[in-house]
């Protein structure tokens, strides 16, 4: 009795602060920006962590973690090149938000997430023990995105982790790191290119329909632009669950990490997949 209401006193006082991770309150000891490491199933893994400017240890953080593709590294994510950090995101975040690229172990044909008998969501879930301890997060805040590969895994997690993850965003995505659990409802964004000849977008729309069915949106047709159009068009599921939407957005093009109405493959510039995709996160607060 005595319990409860010193709970109920501390919840009125501190509202959502009581979502904020261990690590609030101190500088971190253990991880710090730049490359960190742990060992899993016996596995040295390791990962990039990427603070906010002038990281505030008492501000409770959004999380994004953000998984490469097939024969990538966490530096494809992580740095500027081919696409900008964080497929864009990071720009987009404003300080509000720290990131983390895992990396993937080589399974035989390549790096990427084959999360064999569910070591990659245990290496997530590790990094989720790490960053409680030593980073200051809002532990509602929790966001994975990924391309290719690393959508698949971006869906492992949204099937395995549900309670830790907010909602995901599946780039190109299908099922290549398995399905754990998959039966709670998770928000989740997908987009795919519907000339797509690696992962043709059947393959994306049958993962999206689980989540579909999983936040109980009304199932439907959402249109897809045709080929040659060089159009993309966003649908939003209705009649999901509350906190638990559905986007799904199809593009005229084919396997793109971050493509635009260009139709003519990777745009960093002009890409509509960070747009989206942090219109889609920062509506969770
Ligand atoms: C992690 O990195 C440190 C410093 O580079 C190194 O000394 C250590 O052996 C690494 N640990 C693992 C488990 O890979
Ligand atoms: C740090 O974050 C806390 C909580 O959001 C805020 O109240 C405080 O003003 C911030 N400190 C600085 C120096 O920005
Ligand atoms: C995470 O931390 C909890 C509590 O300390 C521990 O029981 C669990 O084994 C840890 N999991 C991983 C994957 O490190």
């Amino acid at each position: 009795m005595r319990i409860t209401t010193l709970f109920f006193h501390v919840s009125i006082l501190f509202g959502t602060a009581l979502a904020a991770t261990p690590g609030c309150g101190s500088d971190p000891s253990t991880l710090h920006a730049g490359v960190n490491n742990l060992t899993v199933n016996g596995k040295s893994r390791r990962y990039t962590l990427t603070l906010p400017t002038n990281y505030n240890n008492t501000n409770p953080y959004r999380l994004v973690l953000g998984f490469h593709g097939l024969f990538e590294t966490m530096d494809y994510v992580a740095k500027d090149g081919e696409i900008k950090p964080y497929f864009g995101l990071q720009a987009l975040a404003d300080d509000s938000t720290i990131f983390i690229a895992p990396d993937g172990l080589n399974s035989g044909i390549g790096t990427g997430w084959a999360n064999e008998n569910g070591e990659d969501i245990e290496f997530v879930r590790a990094i989720v023990n790490a960053t409680n301890t030593d980073l200051c997060i809002n532990e509602n805040l929790r966001f994975a995105t990924g391309f290719s590969y690393g959508g698949g895994m971006s869906y492992s997690i949204a099937c395995t982790l549900s309670q830790e993850f907010r909602a995901v965003a599946v780039l190109s995505g299908a099922l290549l790191s398995g399905c754990e659990g998959g039966t709670d409802p998770v928000a989740y964004y997908a987009q795919h290119g519907v000339r797509d000849t690696v992962l043709p977008i059947e393959s994306g729309r049958e993962i999206r329909d689980t989540f579909v069915k999983n936040n109980g949106c009304t199932v439907g047709s959402p249109a897809e632009p045709a080929a040659g159009s060089g159009q993309h068009i966003l649908t939003k599921y209705t009649g999901c669950k509350d906190d638990k939407p559905v986007w799904w957005t199809a593009f005229d093009e084919g396997h793109t990490t971050i493509p635009s109405n260009s139709g003519s493959g990777t745009d960093k510039e002009n890409t509509f997949t960070d747009d989206q995709v942090w219109a889609f996160f920062s509506q969770f607060t």
